[in-house]
């Protein structure tokens, strides 16, 4: 069965880091978001991959063919990021009339993937919230799902879409898409694919929901750092571990918990605690937490907590 991975998107929340790649390519726990996801798919048994790519797009080509050549990936390229709808419709010729799984490019699930492939019926990947209002929302009767609605002001249950689905009828949502499209039916100017999904009920298929309990959204500073938190410990034995990549120089400094190291880094003399580093950064005399750094920065004396982008130089002033 394919998977269709929508990872198109600009990544605005997550500047300055997304200025010059696509979020889909940020570091957590070692590896690309997209990587984990990829991987824990292709565990469960998806041969084949779709991506919608258009944001620094070619970024996302390079890094999987030069890393994962083995791996059978059709990209699709979005030309204009007109919403997740439009985004899922662009996949149609590549996916055809089959079944398919479909996962946004920023969230990692950790759910038990052999058992959602094999769902028989469309379904949906919900989680009980405290605040819907800023995700798509399922309304049920019972187990029966009746509706959906994107970002709703007065939520009508607290069920929200966590973004992995599994459509049994891939052709009834690429046509209900489609006539979105056809008729420029919009929700807060875009092409919805809760408006998709709400098409396809009143044309009478069902839906099923399953709850995912561990869910780990990358789209914003404080959930990339959490999600890297998570992630480190759950593939380490104790709590508190850290990712350091075999090619980082590490001297004279104190790491943890939760650091990720990309390749190359140099860190000298620092204390550092939940942070991710990208490649090639240089960090000297720092003791820094809850910070997110680029790739090629040279920081030296800084303290604190940071949120800078690839390239930045930042040096304390001497004191006296
Ligand atoms: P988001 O709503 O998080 O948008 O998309 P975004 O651009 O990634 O981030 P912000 O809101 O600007 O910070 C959720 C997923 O849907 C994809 C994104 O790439 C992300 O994986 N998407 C969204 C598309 O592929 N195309 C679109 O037109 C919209």
């Amino acid at each position: 069965m394919k998977a269709v991975i929508p990872a198109a998107g600009i990544g605005t929340r997550l500047r300055p880091h997304t200025l010059n790649k696509p979020k889909a390519l940020l570091p957590v726990a070692g590896r690309p978001i997209l990587a984990h996801i990829v991987d824990d798919l292709a565990d469960a048994g998806i041969d084949g991959f779709v991506l919608i790519v258009g944001y620094h797009g070619e970024a996302v080509r390079e890094w999987f063919s030069a890393q994962r050549p083995d791996l059978d990936i059709t990209y699709v390229e979005q030309t204009e990021r007109l919403g997740l709808g439009h985004a899922v419709w662009t996949a149609r010729e590549a996916v055809g009339n089959e079944p398919f799984f479909c996962i946004l490019g920023d969230t990692i699930l950790k759910a038990d993937y052999p058992s959602l492939l094999a769902c028989p019926d469309n379904m949906i990947g919900v989680r009980q919230v405290e605040d819907p209002r800023r995700f798509g929302v399922v309304i049920k009767d019972g187990e029966a799902v009746k509706g959906f609605v994107e970002k709703p002001e007065v939520p009508p249950s607290n069920l929200a879409i966590v973004g992995a689905y599994m459509f049994r009828d891939g052709g009834a949502l690429f046509d209900a898409l489609g006539r979105l499209v056809a008729d420029d039916r919009r929700t807060r100017g875009e092409y919805q694919l809760t408006d998709g999904l709400q098409t396809m009920l009143e044309e009478g298929k069902v839906f099923r929901t399953v709850e995912v309990t561990e869910w780990y959204d990358c789209g914003k500073r404080e959930t990339w750092l959490e999600t890297n938190r998570v992630l480190l410990d759950r593939d380490a034995a104790e709590a508190g571990a850290s990712f350091i990549h075999p090619s980082a120089r590490v001297t004279d400094s104190r790491l943890g918990p939760h650091v990720s190291l990309g390749p190359d880094t140099v860190v000298e003399h620092c204390d550092l605690r939940n942070l991710v580093i990208g490649a090639g950064s240089v960090l000297r005399h720092c003791r820094l937490d809850e910070s997110l750094i680029g790739e090629h920065c040279h920081l030296d004396g800084i303290e604190g907590s940071l949120n800078v982008g690839d390239h930045c130089e930042l040096t304390a002033k001497e004191q006296g």
